[in-house]
């Protein structure tokens, strides 16, 4: 065996054994929740593609780092300075992740998300290319990745996905080669998905970006459902058109809640415009008729305090997923993947959107289904109530491409128009989608075959446990599912205080 082989093998071993140590290390992996039976029980929580768990590492680190938590933006105290390292460190460390020479890109936090990252850019791509007024997204496209660009630009081209014998692939190429043709000139840039949210399907971002920069357009990739599952490589291609322009993702999808949004971006497109939002620490100096914005990066992009702990925690888990390695973590997820389409796949009652060929078509974190003749809230309720599986129902903020999957089934819903829809009491169209994280394991995917397979069966009998609420959601007629008594934030505090001799004022 060749040192390099040994090699590799060694560092395999040592992120295969990081990985099942970090997979156990979450918080909240011990929840337990009643049943609508009386039986309390451990929560399966397959709601990733919304938001994933807290990585413990990653939440230690955050604990660590408050106890020298300090403004940034001061300069001199002992805090300052280490946390003014620590929040540096943090932009470093993700710039590597994802493969962004630090010398030609920028990291910054915003807001909420994606979202803000996403109305940021648009505002930045409009504002350094004006004229370009079209942006070409997917129909696969989470509204964050959809709406900023009309808001901002105001013409938006929905490219359509390929459809293959086992149902709806990732973005048609060929479309989007007819498009970028006939609208040279116009189209500002194409952002695309990394991985959809609802199929968990996964886009040739490579082969994207390439046709974009081939017609003169920028390329933007939401990576929120990606860069936690996938590497991500945004520069130094052999073929320097597959290099990306800008990248947003989400720290709450990265296994840290409470992290906030990242986008990294070439400094050269920012560079030429002023940065899109001022306020304190972007500023060289500021006069009453005038003011010198900071050259320097990331800092002209970051008005305001940041959230500083969360930036760090987020860094500390990307460097935990760095260390697995993201090979090992791809592999592990693709079995879980296929594991759970298998078995999924034969359940007759069951249908599964996009396709079900992971070889052909493979998929990240997410698996979205109806079960026939059941609506999707029901079936999420009663995974809720007598299972305690956690996923998530509906349309997940990516209503044209849901809708174009369930058509058939949402014709009237199509046929209907806003006052009639704004009226409407019947159940909202929509899919269950049931997600995971590298907490995951076979045992969970078991208990939702199994739970499905259950409500199938049982359909009769659940049926009459429950009734259309006001929402158009299902819900059961004699449970109370969210009960105060599993938790209460209040309640915790009071009791924290009542600890102190803190008596609360109304008492
Ligand atoms: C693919 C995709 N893009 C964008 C978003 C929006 O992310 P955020 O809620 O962090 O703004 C989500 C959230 O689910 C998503 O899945």
């Amino acid at each position: 065996m060749s040192h390099a082989v040994a090699d590799t093998d060694a560092a395999s071993l040592r992120g295969q054994a990081l990985l099942d140590h970090i997979a156990t290390d979450f918080l909240g992996l011990d929840t337990t929740y009643p049943l609508a039976t009386g039986e309390v029980t451990r929560r399966v929580y397959l709601d990733s593609t919304a938001s994933t768990l807290m990585m413990g590492a990653a939440h230690r680190a955050m604990s660590a780092f408050l106890e020298h938590y300090a403004n940034t933006h001061s300069l001199m105290h002992n805090s300052a300075r280490l946390a003014t390292q620590a929040y540096g460190w943090a932009h470093d460390r993700i710039l590597r992740f994802v493969g962004a020479d630090p010398d030609a890109y920028t990291c910054f936090f915003t807001g909420s998300g994606v979202t803000a990252g996403m109305n940021r850019l648009a505002r930045v791509f409009r504002d350094l290319r004006p004229g370009k007024d079209t942006v070409l997204v997917s129909i696969m496209e989470h509204h964050s990745n959809d709406l900023p660009h009309r808001k901002h630009l105001g013409r938006v081209i929905h490219l359509p996905v390929d459809s293959r014998p086992e149902g709806h692939g990732c973005v048609d190429l060929a479309a989007m080669e007819q498009v970028l043709k006939r609208e040279q000139g116009r189209v500002n840039y194409v952002a695309i998905t990394g991985v959809s949210n609802v199929t968990g399907i996964i886009n040739p971002i490579g082969q994207i970006a390439r046709l974009a920069h081939e017609y003169g357009a920028l390329v933007l990739i939401d990576g929120a459902q990606m860069v936690a599952h996938l590497p991500v490589q945004m520069s130094g291609h052999s073929d320097p058109r597959e290099d990306l322009d800008a990248l947003v993702f989400s720290g709450h999808k990265t296994y840290v809640p409470g992290s906030p949004g990242v986008v990294i971006a070439r400094q050269e497109h920012l560079a030429a415009i002023e940065p899109e939002e001022v306020g304190g620490g972007m500023v060289e100096r500021v006069f009453t008729e005038r003011y010198t914005v900071s050259s320097k990066f990331p800092d002209r992009e970051e008005a305001g305090t940041p959230n500083i702990p969360g930036a760090i925690g987020l860094a500390a888990a990307i460097e935990v997923l760095d260390r697995i390695g993201m090979d090992i973590l791809v592999a592990e997820e693709r079995q879980l993947i296929d594991y759970a389409i298998e078995r999924l796949k034969v359940i007759p009652e069951l249908n599964i959107y996009g396709s079900t060929d992971t070889q052909d078509c493979p998929r990240a974190a997410s698996i979205s289904f109806n079960v026939a003749g059941l609506d999707h809230s029901l079936v999420a309720a009663v995974l809720n109530d007598y299972h305690n599986i956690a996923v998530r129902n509906e349309c997940f903020c990516a209503h044209p491409y849901v809708i174009e999957m369930i058509s058939d089934q949402a014709a009237e819903y199509l046929a209907m128009s806003d006052a009639e829809l704004a009226a409407s009491c019947e159940p909202k169209p929509g899919m269950v989608r049931a997600s995971f994280g590298l907490y995951n394991t076979r045992k969970d995917v078991d208990l939702l075959v199994a739970a499905i397979r259950d409500i199938v069966t049982n359909r009769e009998r659940y049926l009459p446990l429950y009734a259309l609420g006001p929402d158009r959601e299902y819900h059961h007629t004699t449970f109370e599912s969210v009960s105060k008594e599993a938790f209460s934030i209040p309640r915790w505090v009071d009791e924290a205080l009542r600890e102190y001799g803190g008596q609360s004022p109304d008492r």
